[in-house]
């Protein structure tokens, strides 16, 4: 490795831990949908593009798009990127790293410029932290940012085409954020956020396909009453109805190998001490990566929501708020990632992400790939959340070897290799 490399590897993770900064907490990162630290954000990326000329712009979904030209006009496009929004109390490398490598990338060409364009993206939404919905940034760019998704309402009942609005954008512009034809590919640099590339001794690794998730809102509706007053065989309690579900949510996915399901938030009212709860607001998150299985697992544990709720004669709601299915990496540049890792010194490690990815939705429309970085402990989605700098060195390394080989392949630039 040269010290070039090693020092730009340190200059990924300051910036990293920069943009961590731009919070809508103090004393923690949580930077949503178009909210006003994402702008900061999108500015501090700019001036690190500024000595590139490469002009920033923001498209209509709130996405931050940058084109480092090709050696001739109008040649196709390589998009290079990852999400910018985080999740509550959340690390700084999720997201953030993907575009921030993108970034290293293209100055470690040094002006060269390459038979394609590379377009870093930043992704508005990934987490679907303000609107229940994932993927609203990725979203628009294969062109499923439709009016059921800007209608959905976030907690103030601010909707996703009114929080455009409000950021200043124009949401009848969406269908400009689309892929254009000359789109060759898109490739994420992410970390791992899971344990298995430590357990394997390995830096890198690349993705063969990217698990499938179901999510979903279950309300259980009881009845209020008088915590004092009230004999427990005449209650209509949601929160006792909800608890009773969660334990069979764990259950079920402790009995099904690799199956993964969360309830990761719980809202209950009048959500006071002394008042047996009339209404329980859960969250159901569900993976697998054969989507039979998944969708088995949905179908059981609604059933099983209702069940409680007929023992208890309370009634149940439920809605689907996501439902995407296991997606393929391409093959050829799963092939390509592989080789390039193999050029940096390491063996790579080939898998399937249980994490979801803007790769899943792009890979709809493009080839798409992604290229894993370990994560110590495998901890994410918590400011423990961390990454090493020779990791990251090899990350790098690997994207240099990786923009070469396809700098040099008539295969890719052609299209011909996609299925
Ligand atoms: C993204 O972080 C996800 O929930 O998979
Ligand atoms: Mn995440
Ligand atoms: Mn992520």
């Amino acid at each position: 490795m040269t010290v070039d490399i090693r020092n730009r590897a340190l200059q990924v993770i300051a910036r990293c831990q920069r943009l961590a900064c731009f919070s809508e907490d103090s004393g923690s990162t949580r930077r949503i949908f178009l909210s006003p630290p994402m702008r900061d954000c999108h500015h501090e990326i700019a001036t690190w593009l500024e000595p590139l000329d490469v002009p920033v712009k923001v498209d209509a979904a709130g996405n931050l798009r940058a084109v480092y030209p090709a050696a001739e006009s109008n040649a196709a496009r390589l998009l290079i990127g990852s999400h910018l929004d985080t999740v509550p109390n959340s690390g700084a490398y999720d997201g953030v790293l993907g575009v921030i490598l993108a970034i290293a990338l293209i100055e470690e060409l040094r002006g060269q410029r390459l038979p394609f364009a590379i377009e870093v993206v930043g992704f508005s939404e990934e987490e679907g932290v303000r609107f229940g919905a994932p993927f609203i940034g990725s979203r628009a760019l294969v062109g499923r940012l439709d009016q059921e998704l800007l209608d959905r309402r976030d907690a103030q009942q601010i909707s996703v085409r009114q929080a455009i609005e409000d950021f200043g954008l124009n949401p009848a512009q969406i269908p400009q954020a689309e892929l254009q034809t000359d789109t060759l590919g898109y490739l994420e640099f992410h970390i791992e956020q899971g344990p298995a590339l430590e357990n394997a001794g390995q830096p890198l690794g690349v993705v063969e396909a990217i698990s499938g998730q179901s999510r979903l809102q279950f309300t259980f509706l009881g009845r209020a009453n008088h915590a004092g007053t009230t004999p427990m065989h005449l209650r209509y309690d949601a929160i006792a109805a909800a608890a009773e579900w969660i334990t069979a949510v764990e259950r079920t996915a402790r009995g099904v190998p690799d199956l993964v399901a969360t309830v990761g938030s719980f809202e209950a009212k009048p959500g006071a001490t002394n008042v047996v709860a009339a209404e329980a607001r859960l969250t159901l998150d569900v993976r697998h990566r054969s989507d039979e299985v998944r969708a088995r697992a949905v179908e059981d544990l609604t059933r099983e929501a209702d069940k409680v709720a007929q023992r208890r004669s309370l009634s149940l709601r439920h809605a689907y708020m996501l439902d995407e299915q296991t997606t393929a990496m391409d093959p050829f540049l799963v092939g390509q990632i592989g080789e390039a890792i193999e050029k940096t010194g390491c063996t790579p490690l080939h898998m399937v992400s249980g994490a979801g990815h803007d790769a899943m939705i792009l890979a709809e429309k493009v080839p798409a790939a992604m290229i894993f970085l370990r994560t110590p402990g495998g901890i994410s989605h918590d400011p423990a959340e961390s990454v090493a700098v020779d990791d990251v060195e090899k990350a790098i390394s690997c994207g240099v070897h990786l923009l070469d080989q396809l700098a040099s392949s008539a295969q890719f630039q052609q299209g011909t290799h996609r299925a």
